[in-house]
């Protein structure tokens, strides 16, 4: 039993803010950023919030799937930027879209939270526990930003992604995931929940980031879960249609597509208009592509994040 995708969604909220935007507020430009990230643009959030984000994408692809909200047997939202710590969103998603039978809970590992909660999908009805489940990666990352930091505030943008899986009978997805807690410092979001007695403060802290760290860590990692999830598959580079990956930033995707010798073509990106969602990345490409026809039964996609925990993750996987 493996999930296949019935349906995609995404929502991104339209207000826009461009580099020429962030030149106002911080000391960086156009040129800069598109030069050393490939972004233009983010969407921003203003009155959205992370759970009507992904109540919204859960939406489009559960009607996509022409599968009824009541067959849905469980939600995973993967997110590190709900606007509450309970209820999870995934229940704000199940009342959004009226999945009265299912079970939900959301997953945090920051960027790779998407690839993370689409294998537990996938073991969850490759196991027989579940039939049809709703993934969803959504954040608000525009709360969590320090807005005066130039090296973390251009790099980020709101928006939610789904997939629908229902299981059938036959193929396997090819899954793996690791993370590195002794490099946890190097991408943080304290809890504003934390209090400090001593300073009689809330304790409210904004994303910090070792951004060459990160960049040197993904640009080493990514690669070889690729070859890892290959390996287990017994398939070659060139067997895969997509690689699917977390959008952060083009050079990122650049340096992996060449340390693995492959075509920058079969790397789709669009983090152009949309910068780095963080879990949300991977979904809105993918329902991107689904719209865009792109995507045809039987190919092969495989999908790989990486972020804050370190945490890195990947599913090879047939659309
Ligand atoms: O989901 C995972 C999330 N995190 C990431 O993906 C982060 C991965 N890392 C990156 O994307 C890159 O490291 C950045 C885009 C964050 C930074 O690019 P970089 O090429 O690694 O730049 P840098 O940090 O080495 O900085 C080079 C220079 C510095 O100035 P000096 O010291 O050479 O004078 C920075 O102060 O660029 C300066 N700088 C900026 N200049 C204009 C840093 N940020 C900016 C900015 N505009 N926004």
């Amino acid at each position: 039993m493996i999930g296949k995708v019935y349906g995609t969604g995404s929502y991104v909220p339209p207000h826009v803010m461009d580099n020429d935007d962030l030149s106002r507020m911080v000391d960086t430009s156009d040129e800069w950023i598109r030069e050393r990230t490939g972004i233009s643009r983010r969407h921003i959030a203003k009155a959205e919030t992370t759970s009507y984000m992904a109540g919204e994408a859960a939406w489009k692809a559960v009607e996509q799937s022409r599968i009824a909200p009541a067959e849905i047997d469980l939600i995973l939202v993967a997110t590190s930027s709900s606007e509450t710590i309970f209820p999870c969103t995934a229940c704000e998603v199940q009342k959004r879209i009226g999945a009265v039978n299912a079970a939900g809970y959301d997953l945090n590992a920051a960027c790779t939270g998407f690839v993370h909660a689409f294998n537990t999908a996938q073991a969850y009805i490759s196991a027989g526990i579940y039939r049809t489940v709703l993934v969803v990666g959504a954040e608000s990352m525009s709360n969590m930003i320090d807005w005066s930091d130039r090296g973390t505030c251009i790099l980020f943008g709101d928006g939610a992604g789904a997939v629908l899986l229902r299981g059938e009978e036959g193929g396997k997805a090819f899954m793996a995931a690791h993370s590195d807690g002794e490099k946890s410092q190097a991408l943080t979001s304290l809890s504003r929940h934390r209090r400090d007695w001593e300073k009689e403060t809330d304790g409210a802290s904004y994303v910090r980031m070792d951004g060459q760290g990160v960049f040197k860590f993904a640009v080493r990692k990514v690669p070889e879960i690729i070859e890892e999830v290959l390996d287990q598959a017994h398939m070659e580079l060139d067997e895969v249609d997509y690689f699917v990956l977390h959008q952060a930033n083009r050079r990122i995707i650049e340096a992996v597509a060449k340390r693995l010798n492959t075509d920058l073509s079969r790397f789709p990106m669009n983090l152009e208009e949309y910068a780095n969602t963080s879990a949300a990345t991977i979904p809105i490409l993918l329902d991107e592509m689904n719209e865009k026809e792109l995507l045809q039964r039987g190919q092969k996609v495989l999908m790989a994040g990486f972020g804050a925990g370190l945490t890195w993750g990947a599913c090879l996987f047939e659309w």
